[in-house]
């Protein structure tokens, strides 16, 4: 019970990571608020977890959305102690593919939520002391790839965005960090492969082709990691980027 009485705010929380986190943050003994756009699956998973989560419609592109979910973490459980900033939309394209509109959408989404999201947790964390950061990022901020040319800046940006929150936060006792998955089996993984590849199958086996560990890594494999950032246990890890990538950034 590594998160007993913390209180947390986890964007993209429907689904895939964010879930998995959810549910990670739940058995470690927090409350959450599961902040998303699709209410469905948000609304099923708050039910599951009982009096410990509340889903709220949440789009990160809107900064009042943001807002509105941090402070709902002090109006139903009395304070926030924990932001995961996860919500992120992929964009495949290319340069040369990518529109103007879609690099607007996907900056916004992926990266400005997280500078939002951070500024107005700041305020609500002095007031307990002190509390924890984690922003997903990618291996997509540390390798290039022929694609992603939009996600590839979005993600390079929260990476070097932690490092500067991080720092800028020490003083508050507000820690910062990043986590960096490699290729992680998602509904957003495979959502993303089946819009863009005429052969799933054949596309998700030259993915399995690249990972050094020859399996993709689940949902629940990059929670774990960010309970521990979230708990006193990461008490020296201050504006990291930790890959869990079962090397992919290795070879
Ligand atoms: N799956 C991977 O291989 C992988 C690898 C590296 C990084 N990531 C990152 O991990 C995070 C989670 O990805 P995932 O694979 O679990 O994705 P997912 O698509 O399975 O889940 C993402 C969730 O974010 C929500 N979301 C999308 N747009 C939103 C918006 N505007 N406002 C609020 N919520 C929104 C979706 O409804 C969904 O519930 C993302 O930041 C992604 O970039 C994923």
């Amino acid at each position: 019970m590594r998160l007993q009485d913390k209180v947390a705010v986890i964007t993209g929380a429907s689904n895939g990571i964010g879930a998995a986190t959810a549910r990670k943050f739940v058995a470690e003994g927090a409350s959450v608020i599961l902040a998303d756009i699709h209410e469905e699956a948000g609304q099923a998973l708050a039910d599951e977890l009982g009096d410990a989560a509340q889903f709220i419609f949440c789009d990160v592109g809107r900064v009042p959305d943001i807002r509105a979910a941090l402070d709902r973490a002090e109006q139903a459980f009395g304070g926030l102690d924990i932001l995961f900033n996860n919500a992120a939309i992929q964009s495949v394209h290319t340069f040369e593919q990518t529109s103007e509109e879609e690099w607007q959408e996907i900056i916004d989404i992926n990266l400005k939520s997280v500078f939002f999201g951070i500024q107005h947790a700041i305020p609500l964390m002095r007031k307990r002391g002190g509390g924890a950061i984690i922003n997903t990022s990618s291996t997509f901020a540390i390798v290039g790839s022929p694609g992603y040319a939009a996600y590839h800046a979005s993600k390079g940006g929260v990476s070097s965005m932690t490092r500067g929150a991080a720092i800028s936060l020490i003083k508050d006792n507000i820690r910062v960090n990043a986590i960096c998955p490699g290729t992680i089996m998602t509904p957003g993984l495979q959502a993303g492969v089946r819009k863009t590849a005429d052969d799933y199958d054949a596309a998700m086996a030259s993915y399995m082709a690249l990972q050094p560990l020859g399996r993709f890594g689940t949902a629940e494999e990059i929670a774990a990691v960010v309970a521990f950032l979230a708990s006193d246990e990461a008490s020296f890890i201050v504006g990291a980027n930790v890959t869990a990538d079962g090397a992919y950034t290795v070879v």
